[in-house]
């Protein structure tokens, strides 16, 4: 209890100041911050060596800053920022430690869980998977009849899929020449068809990924792929195209997979945090270990900026302390995510898994229902694509929606002016979101554009932006592995920095239950058995015509 007798966060001091600085702020324009301070661009701007954020395209002070920081620490944040890095079992309700930075803890200094270092055991598996991921790219890890691993199929779902698939697209400049990559998540049996349709078992690896290995649609995607690849080469061949990836080796045995095909993780990596671990061994298989591990290193960087730098100058602190701000104070209930890099188009999935399956959650650290929003809705895509979609409503839509534009400066695609035409876009998109237009200043250049009097004050207002929609700039150089694994790692921990002033666990996901659990009474009925269950006449009703309909 950090604020005391079941007090929650925004009763505090800190959150009180806030609320009071917000009514100054509310109507304060970020044109006329940019006007009268012409270091503001410098003022909020942190450069790492590898990568930028320019957070100065946001609706702030030194003195909202200021009072971000001082709620930070009334939260805490230091003191749990270092409880993570101790090994703590900061997920409370699950009573679990949360190391995800130990899988690329790249000093090995040693992490102790329940009095063990766990260092030992993530390099071993890192060494399996180099060693795997080495003989499957060099063709000597081969199929069943001798001929080389080229097709590399990962099956799992959520963090078992959003996180590896993003990495090995965002890498595909990396990728083996004759290797390709597949993802089959979906239960629907569209997606498994159409992966296998494609393949021929004889040069085809699975690569099954779940950490409890008991998700339905894992494991059915898993069997029917076991079968198709049975049917075609028998029973003998599963161990040479076939491993898991898992922390249950006994549900892994049960399946019929040889343990020693297997890649152990642990209960202390979440889901959505695992791409660091043997999950992402199909990333390895794809780029090898080398870039594998230049991606680790980034993601340490990032960790280690986030453990030792001062709050006011933390990348994922400000960034997490922003997203409180709007959330809370401003009322923003979104968040658009938008990577100037094709290659990085699945990002927005990840991320969406990563922030609203970690602060999806109405129930705070002292059990008890919180009485203030907690994580914005997240989506997003890749520009310049987006502008011709959403973008219309993040301009002139009645909710504001602050935006994350990440740009990398060298495209691994330097095709003619292509890039140069996305890096004004991007740019472009994060001023006018910031100065927007006047209605008068819309009226001025219809005129100047040789439009008639009546005909400019019809459409004044329509060609009008509100502007002061904050953006934050994130600038890379390249995206290339070890920038790849800065930028996940940074949203990784301003995930974590909400969850902390939310007070909340961002490490369980119990909201995802009950779904399931009706799923599993659901199913008998539509399979025609009886089910003891009883749902509400509108399910009922579904499953009867349901029924109908599939006759
Ligand atoms: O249903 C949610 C979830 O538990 C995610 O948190 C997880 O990433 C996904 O399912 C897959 O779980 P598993 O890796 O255990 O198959």
């Amino acid at each position: 209890m950090i604020f005391g007798n079941s007090a929650q966060v925004n009763k505090t001091r800190a959150w009180k100041k806030l609320v009071k600085h917000y009514k100054k702020m509310r109507d304060v324009e970020m044109r006329g911050l940019f006007r009268k301070d012409p270091q503001r661009a410098e003022r909020y701007n942190i450069n790492l060596d590898a990568m930028m954020l320019d957070y100065s395209k946001n609706r702030i002070t030194d003195r909202t800053m200021a009072y971000l920081i001082a709620l930070a620490k009334t939260c805490k944040l230091p003191e749990k920022i270092e409880a993570m890095f101790r090994g703590d079992k900061i997920n409370h309700t699950e009573k679990r430690a949360v190391l995800h930075v130990a899988l690329r803890n790249r000093e090995n200094t040693p992490i102790m869980v329940d009095g063990r270092n766990v260092m030992p055991e993530v390099n071993a598996v890192l060494a399996k998977m180099r060693k795997f991921s080495e003989a499957v790219r060099l063709g000597k890890f081969t199929g069943h009849t001798g001929k080389k691993l080229v097709n590399i199929v990962n099956i799992g779902i959520g963090g078992s899929d959003l996180g590896p698939k993003m990495a090995v697209e965002a890498l595909r400049k990396y990728w083996s020449k004759d290797i390709n990559c597949y993802f089959i998540s979906n239960i629907d049996g569209t997606a498994c068809s159409e992966v296998l349709n494609k393949l021929n078992p004889e040069e085809t690896l699975f690569i099954i990924c779940s950490k409890t290995f008991t998700t339905i649609e894992t494991l059915t995607n898993a069997r029917t792929c076991r079968k198709w690849l049975v049917d075609a080469l028998g029973e003998h061949a599963v161990a040479k195209h076939f491993v898991a990836v898992s922390t249950n080796a006994e549900e892994v045995a049960k399946f019929g997979i040889d343990t020693e095909n297997m890649f152990e993780f642990w209960d202390f990596v979440g889901g959505r945090y695992s791409m660091w671990s043997a999950i992402g061994l199909i990333i390895a298989i794809a780029v090898g270990m080398d870039n594998f591990e230049k991606m680790l290193d980034g993601a340490h960087e990032m960790d280690m900026h986030f453990k030792y730098t001062e709050l006011q100058k933390n990348i994922p602190v400000v960034l997490g302390l922003l997203s409180v701000w709007y959330t809370n104070f401003f009322n923003f209930r979104s968040l658009a995510i938008i990577p100037y890099d094709q290659y990085l188009h699945y990002l927005p999935a990840h991320l969406q898994q990563l922030i609203m399956e970690s602060n999806g959650k109405f129930v705070s650290t002292q059990d008890e229902y919180v009485r203030y929003c907690t994580s914005p809705v997240v989506f997003g895509g890749a520009g310049t694509d987006v502008q011709h979609s959403f973008f219309q409503l993040i301009h002139q839509g009645t909710s504001v929606i602050p935006c994350d534009i990440i740009v990398p400066a060298i495209s691994h695609n330097e095709v003619g002016d292509h890039h140069e035409i996305l890096l004004a876009n991007a740019l472009a998109q994060g001023e006018a979101l910031m100065k927007g237009k006047t209605v008068k200043e819309a009226y001025d250049e219809m005129r100047r554009a040789g439009k008639s009097k009546e005909e400019a004050k019809r459409l004044k207002k329509y060609k009008s932006f509100s502007g002061n929609r904050p953006s934050n700039t994130i600038l890379f150089k390249k995206i290339d592995p070890f920038a790849l694994g800065m930028l996940v790692a940074m949203y990784e921990h301003k995930t974590f920095v909400e969850g902390v002033i939310w007070d909340i666990d961002s490490f369980d996901q119990m909201g995802v239950e009950l779904g399931k659990q009706m799923a599993l009474s659901l199913l008998p009925e539509l399979q025609n058995q009886a089910s003891s269950i009883s749902h509400d006449s509108s399910t009922e009703n579904l499953v009867s015509v349901i029924k109908r309909l599939r006759k």
